[in-house]
């Protein structure tokens, strides 16, 4: 899948990032100082509308279509739509021998990269699905898998292949996020509170032109990704924490263009071998991409124009320094803007989609200090475990926890409520 221009990144001998443009068609090579390849301006006119954060999981049992189920053969590989929702069970047990997949290919760069392009063409400004793309199952027809910006990822809708035939109660739209999901939280990274009942568009007919995602080597990288980031309904805070999952994963000449043939860290895979990693543990998931991009001190890594640029524009730079410093708000923030991005334009059914996993919900040890029970304020040992009993019993019988105060005017209340009742009855004429 040669691309009619490419760039490769490296660092040159003063540690500042070089651009070399190759031109694989003609073979002609020219260099450019790295300056003028990151070159940035600021824009004054975008504006970031963000998405409203809706992970509320759905806890009623999922009511989706009857039309779960095979509606058509499969295609030319794996492109008939198959599934009109997704089977919840079936998402589960899919999730499983993804898990397996990952184990034996060391596929979580590649399938992380599906999702994302999945996802990355929506258009806000455009109402109606499917033409607004997004999250949509697209790029399972090899016409989209041919875009230039997705030069290699066949490989990993193939790599899903027989995963798709065995589960043929799931859509594409939610394959491709459970397997990006799934292979961020196996390399280490945070839990994504993924939502599911994506549908599936039905023919090529219905997929976006070419042209939405991002190039890495654009005129005005800070602009570009604002134009392409803010179209989606993403912020700068979106385009720096996502731009993090490059801490995995590898650039290839002979894909995107980008980077060298191999390097120390690529040369043995694991997985296939070569092209040029952001990170030396680049099936790790962590901070450590924003912690190279930002020194750009080790030749071996690859940092493209608009990793750059993440230190170089100021807002990204804000975001950017957080998380080269700040491992676990690195990951809050990726989590929420990855479950932001795998539902971009998608259509659930039901509409409201649904979770897999409930939230986890957080135990609190019971807090039994004897000085709350006790007229002795400094009777502070702990109780014994009879009168534990004896007062859980006591607050369970009002509706309490003997963790939680009861309200402070619950025994006000029963009072008033007795004077109440005792006046009503007097004024009858009840208590003569
Ligand atoms: C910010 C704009 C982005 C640009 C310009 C960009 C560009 C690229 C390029 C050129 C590659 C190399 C592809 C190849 O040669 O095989 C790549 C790989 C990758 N990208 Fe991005 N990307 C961007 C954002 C993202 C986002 C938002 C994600 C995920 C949330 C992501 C995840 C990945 C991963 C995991 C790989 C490694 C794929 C592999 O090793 O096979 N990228 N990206």
């Amino acid at each position: 899948m040669a691309t009619a221009a490419s760039s490769v990144l490296g660092l040159g001998s003063t540690g500042v990032v070089g651009v070399q443009r190759v031109a694989s068609s003609s073979s002609t090579v020219s260099s450019e100082a790295a300056s003028s390849g990151f070159v940035t301006r600021r824009r004054g006119s975008a504006s970031g509308k963000q998405l409203r954060s809706e992970f509320l999981p759905s806890l009623v049992p999922v009511k989706r279509s009857s039309k779960v189920g095979v509606v058509a053969r499969r295609v030319g590989g794996s492109e008939a739509v198959r599934a009109l929702a997704s089977d919840p069970a079936q998402l589960k047990a899919a999730r499983e021998d993804i898990k397996a997949l990952l184990k034996e290919k060391h596929c979580h760069p590649i399938l992380i990269r599906l999702g994302w392009h999945d996802a990355g063409t929506y258009n806000k400004d455009v109402k109606e699905w499917p033409a607004r793309g997004g999250a949509n199952g697209s790029l399972r027809y090899s016409m989209v898998q041919n875009h230039k910006a997705n030069a290699g990822l066949f490989n990993a809708t193939a790599l899903l292949d027989e995963i798709t035939k065995k589960y043929p109660g799931i859509t594409y739209a939610d394959l491709f996020q459970l397997a990006s999901a799934t292979a961020i939280e196996d390399a280490g990274g945070p839990k994504i509170p993924l939502r599911y009942g994506r549908k599936d568009i039905e023919g090529e007919h219905q997929c976006v032109k070419e042209g939405f995602l991002p190039d890495a080597d654009p005129p005005s990288p800070a602009d570009h990704l604002r134009n392409v980031f803010y179209r989606m309904g993403l912020n700068d805070q979106d385009i720096v924490a996502l731009s993090g999952a490059h801490t995995l994963g590898r650039v290839r000449p002979d894909r995107s263009g980008f980077g060298k043939k191999e390097t120390k860290y690529t040369k043995d895979g694991p997985g296939a071998p070569g092209g040029s990693s952001w990170t030396p543990e680049w099936l790790k998931f962590d901070n450590s991409y924003f912690k190279e991009i930002k020194e750009k001190k080790d030749a071996e890594l690859v940092v493209l124009p608009t990793d750059a640029v993440l230190f170089e524009d100021p807002s990204f730079k804000k975001y950017a320094e957080k998380y080269a410093n700040d491992e676990k708000a690195f990951f809050n923030d990726y989590a929420v803007s990855h479950a932001k991005l795998s539902e971009l334009g998608s259509e659930f059914d039901p509409p409201e989609g649904f979770f897999l996993d409930k939230p986890e919900k957080k135990v609190e040890p019971e807090i039994f200090v004897a000085a709350r029970y006790s007229s002795q304020p400094e009777d502070k040992q702990d109780l014994s475990d009879g009168m534990k009993d004896k007062i859980r019993a006591e607050y369970l019988a009002l509706g309490g926890a003997p963790n939680k105060a009861m309200g402070s005017n619950y025994f006000l209340n029963i009072i008033i409520g007795i004077s109440v009742l005792v006046l009503l009855s007097y004024y009858l004429g009840y208590l003569n």
